[in-house]
């Protein structure tokens, strides 16, 4: 029997598979192990009894993976358990991007009801024209469980897909290499991409890494997307590359005030891994992972 508690609501199903077995607590303190969504733990003592904590999601930077370690504490993550819906949602993001769907509704909200409709439709359809998917150039950066779902949409979209990745095995690129083309830099995928889409981790060596010189390198009316972590792009840097053009949409599922307001961004609140699928199965991974642990001190981390 042990204690556990959840520092953010976790999807009853995964709570399900725990609560037969072991007892839910609402003091950190009186834990053994901990369920985690998005919550900061930065700032958090841990007491000696906790032994593990399970992130019901893929990046692991709302933990202090440094403190953990020098307290023996085990940490988990759920990679791939929300990968579906990340892709969903960059799908959305790439429409988004090459249609204005968003302005399209908006005029019809304010116009369905003007008599002369039709008329003003001919306008309307110049004036929210897009472009097509189909032909572009998409880049992939990070090769893990998300970016290789949303290569594949692209590949299927009819696009022509790089992705590039510095941690890529040999294995996994040869594999990979027969439907998209793995290019050996950033620059490189900078360079080709029409559009260009980031999965990694937010680490010191991503933090912002789209920025100015970053910028520099991309073809003029680049199409940007962030599904990953706000920080990996540098606001000011990406105010300037949309004030110049030089980023023609700026597609990111983060609220960034540096730049929300303007003008080319499409912006939502982190809702990527927000899927009823999504939330059931990093819960449930999570709670596997951490009765595997707790009981048999087995680490299955997938
Ligand atoms: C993730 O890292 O997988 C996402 O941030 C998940 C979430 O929204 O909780």
């Amino acid at each position: 029997m042990f204690n556990y508690t959840c520092l953010n609501p976790i999807a009853q199903v995964g709570l399900d598979e725990l609560s037969d077995q072991y007892q839910k607590v609402e003091d950190i303190n009186d834990a053994d192990a901990v369920l985690v969504r998005s919550a900061a733990m930065h700032d958090m003592e841990f007491s000696d009894k906790l032994c593990a904590i399970a992130r019901a999601g893929a990046g692991v930077n709302n933990i202090p993976l440094d403190k953990c370690a020098d307290q023996g504490i085990v940490v988990f993550n759920t990679p791939g358990a929300n990968a579906n819906g990340v892709k969903e949602l960059v799908l959305c993001g790439m429409l988004l991007a090459a249609r204005d769907i968003a302005g399209g509704m908006e005029w019809v909200k304010e116009n369905a009801s003007d008599e002369n409709i039709g008329k003003a439709m001919e306008k309307a359809k110049k004036q929210f024209a897009g472009t097509e998917l189909k032909g572009k150039k998409f880049g992939v950066i990070g090769l893990g469980a998300i970016g290789v779902l949303v290569a594949n949409v692209a590949r299927h979209l009819g696009m022509d897909v790089y992705g590039v990745d510095p941690f890529l095995s040999v294995k996994n690129a040869l594999s990979l290499s027969r439907d998209i083309t793995v290019v050996k830099s950033y620059d490189e995928l900078y360079e080709i991409c029409d559009y260009i889409t980031v999965h990694v981790p937010y680490i010191p060596d991503t933090k912002g890494m789209l920025n100015k010189e970053a910028f520099a390198k991309m073809k003029d009316g680049v199409v940007i997307l962030n599904y990953a972590r706000d920080l990996l792009v540098n606001d000011e840097d990406m105010k300037a590359a949309l004030e110049s053009g030089k980023v023609a949409r700026y597609v990111t599922d983060f609220p960034n005030p540096a730049v929300m307001q303007m003008p080319h961004v499409i912006a939502t609140p982190h809702l990527g891994a927000s899927t009823a699928e999504s939330e059931d199965n990093c819960a449930v991974m999570a709670a596997h992972e951490i009765s595997e642990f707790m009981e048999n001190g087995n680490i299955i981390n997938s």
